[in-house]
């Protein structure tokens, strides 16, 4: 199984057995981490792990993994994109985990974005494609079996919002971002991330069906009303 097919499979974990992973599988994530794909060569990210982590919907996990820049454009949908790989990976590996918008860690001395718990699980990571709980795939765009589509379908996002939608014209594919309204858009600032997670499941899908991934981001409002222009698939 590759990352594309982990896609129809995963499943958030928020059950962990208190035993940490050992040594070798830490430095493991490390490494994988490496290579993946990234969204945009000029934009770095940095991660650490820490046993503990405060703040609002908070899981228990033996690890968590905290995503950091340097509120530089572009860092958030970049998290989202590269640590979406990392989520699949563990689940290819039978690690549980599960992103977490709300904590916070302990020691905050860089800009820190969002995070990730996991571990060992104590629930199944899997699930079949009918126990999915998405908008209906008509929701989300005007090209319902475009198969690359179809993976940004099942992304996960923060309160399982789905703020995208993709609009398939002749040569392109133009992805709109959700304009979040009180009270979500006071609680909930981590649209972008979610916008990344999504491009990751349609590079993953372009990956599996030979065709270029090519994505420019836009700051132009668009045409779709409640939205705004994310950037362009081409
Ligand atoms: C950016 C982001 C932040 C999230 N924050 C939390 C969180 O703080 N606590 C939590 O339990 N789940 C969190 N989630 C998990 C979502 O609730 C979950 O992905 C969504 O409900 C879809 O379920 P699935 O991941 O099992 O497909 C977050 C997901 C994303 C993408």
């Amino acid at each position: 199984m590759n990352l594309y097919q982990a896609i129809s499979k995963r499943k958030s974990c928020r059950a962990f057995s208190e035993k940490p992973l050992h040594q070798a599988k830490l430095r493991e994530i490390g490494e994988v981490i490496e290579d993946f794909m990234t969204l945009y060569p000029d934009v770095t990210l940095k991660w650490r792990l820490a046993e503990k982590m405060k703040g609002p919907f908070k899981v228990k996990a033996p690890h968590y993994l905290i995503i950091s820049g340097q509120g530089k454009a572009g860092e958030a949908e970049s998290a989202g994109f590269i640590f979406q790989q990392l989520f699949l990976w563990f689940n290819l590996n039978g690690i549980g985990s599960v992103w977490l918008g709300g904590p916070k860690d302990v020691n905050k001395t860089v800009e820190d974005i969002v995070a990730m718990a996991f571990g060992e699980p104590k629930e199944t990571i899997e699930r079949t494609l009918s126990e999915f709980k998405r908008k209906p795939i008509e929701g989300i765009t005007n090209s319902p079996d475009d198969p690359l589509i179809r993976a940004v379908h099942l992304a996960p996002s923060g309160i399982n919002l789905q703020p995208w939608y993709l609009e398939k014209t002749d040569n392109k594919v133009l992805l709109y971002e959700k304009l979040l309204k009180p009270p979500i858009s006071l609680m909930y600032k981590l649209t972008e991330v979610d916008m990344g997670i999504a491009l990751c499941h349609y590079a993953l899908a372009c990956k599996e069906y030979n065709k270029p991934f090519n994505f420019k981001r836009s700051d132009e409002k668009g045409e779709k009303k409640g939205y705004k222009l994310f950037g362009e698939l081409s």
